[in-house]
């Protein structure tokens, strides 16, 4: 195997992540990102072609010679990008378009789940308002509304309230013809990221979002506030179980489609009381902003391991992780989710944390560099402050000491990221 050239499609915190330890895998002799952020272009070389240009992604990789295109966000996914790099000869990480349909419709992931007995809450799918009434008596409170479109974690209604349940599906059938009413399943939320083509899979180290905006999981949900690595809850018990039970036929099922599938399967867990894990939901990609606490944990050739993956060959390698925690805390803009104020000035992002084990450093999102040369915000989630240590108490302490550290006019972050771990 010759050296990669590795190109990274997207510009949030996870591309930012994907640089890094591209950057840092021996594999790799350089590192393109497109259209990346102020963080990509300390570690790679940006590029401005968007990442819903299909056409202009694949003439960019080959124009670069790439061997080996990350894909970060779904919707390329969804829009086939994959399947137009295989087709340019590229190796993709990141799966074809029928592949990307586990995320792109609720409705199919819970279709294939039934087929494959995968345990995940019962639903309905409600396209009449006249039967919106019946369908909140089959399911006891809180209700669970989905629409089935790509809406970046916001989607979703959660509420006790039959009222608020009753208008979501009222304006979810209005929007998109049907929406669906999902039995609410209750316990602690954990994401594994399964790194997977038809010859095997690695899961990487379990994680934990806080998807909510607010202090003790509260407020509106959000693309996530903060994560951490390894969680807890997803004991090696739950785990044997989530293999078993979860992976294991999805494996199966994605290795024998028409085209294999080759990238991260995300596995949405929830897992109840008794460590029985059921399926909240599958994405098609790393998540954001697990990756930022999960990378970092493979002391492995991360470069290597993607490019297998891309190659199909993914049972060949093995990946080897530090024993270490992480923990990310992000920093969103003024107005986060519901809106964001953008332009304003960075400071302090720049300093890091290097003690013995521990380190902290800022994984960059929603930034540019202005004209001025000034490091400005230009998104709701702005960046994350990556803590390392030996236990998950001190990477919390090393992230929050370093984001203290940090200005940006009426930003906010959750001080209480990984509580339920601490
Ligand atoms: P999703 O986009 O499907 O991941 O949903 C967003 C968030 O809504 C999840 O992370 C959960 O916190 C919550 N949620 C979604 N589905 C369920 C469910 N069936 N039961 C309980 N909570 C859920
Ligand atoms: N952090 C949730 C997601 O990436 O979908």
């Amino acid at each position: 195997m010759g050296p990669i050239t590795a190109l990274v499609v997207g510009g949030g915190g996870r591309e930012h992540a994907l640089c890094i330890g591209l950057a840092h895998s021996p594999s790799v002799d350089s590192v393109h990102c497109s259209p990346g952020n102020a963080g990509t272009s300390m570690v790679a070389t940006n590029h401005e072609v968007s990442t819903t240009d299909t056409e202009g992604i694949v003439a960019l990789a080959l124009d670069l010679e790439a061997n080996l295109v990350v894909v970060g966000p779904e919707a390329p996914l969804v829009d086939g990008l994959a399947d137009s790099l295989r087709q340019a000869g590229i190796s993709c990480f990141g799966p074809h378009s029928e592949g990307a349909r586990l995320e792109a419709s609720k409705l199919h992931a819970k279709e294939v789940m039934r087929s494959l007995s995968v345990p995940t809450g019962d639903y309905l799918v409600v396209d009449n308002p006249s039967s919106v009434p019946s369908a909140l008596d089959r399911f006891d409170a809180p209700w669970v509304i989905k629409r089935d479109v790509l809406a970046a974690g916001k989607g979703v209604t959660v509420s006790s309230d039959r009222q608020v349940a009753e208008q979501a599906l009222l304006e979810g059938i209005d929007l998109d013809g049907f929406v669906l009413l999902e039995q609410h399943l209750s316990g602690e939320e954990a994401s594994v990221l399964v790194v997977m083509d038809e010859s095997g899979y690695i899961c990487l180290p379990t994680s934990q979002d806080h998807k909510r905006v607010g202090e003790g999981d509260t407020g509106p949900n959000t693309g996530g506030m903060g994560a951490y690595s390894p969680a807890p809850v997803a004991s090696s018990s739950v785990m044997h179980r989530v293999t078993r039970e979860i992976i294991e036929p999805m494996h199966h099922h994605l290795r024998n489609q028409k085209t294999p599938y080759r990238g991260c399967l995300y596995v949405g867990l929830m897992i109840d009381e008794d460590g029985s894990p059921g399926v909240i939901e599958f994405n098609v990609r790393f998540g954001d902003p697990e990756t930022q606490v999960t990378l970092p944990l493979i002391s492995s050739d991360l470069g290597q391991l993607l490019l297998a993956c891309a190659e199909g060959r993914v049972k060949e390698e093995e990946c080897v992780f530090h024993e270490l925690s992480a923990a990310t805390v992000v920093l969103a803009s003024e107005g986060y989710p519901a809106a964001s104020s953008t332009g304003r000035k960075i400071s302090g992002s720049e300093i890091r944390i290097e003690e013995g084990l521990t380190s902290a450093y800022v994984h960059y999102a929603g930034t540019v560099i202005d004209g001025e040369g000034r490091l400005v915000s230009s998104g709701g989630r702005v960046l994350s402050v990556t803590g390392l240590a030996p236990t998950l108490g001190d990477a919390v302490a090393a992230a929050y000491e370093l984001i203290e550290c940090i200005e940006l006019e009426g930003s906010h972050y959750r001080s209480d990221i990984a509580y339920r771990a601490l």
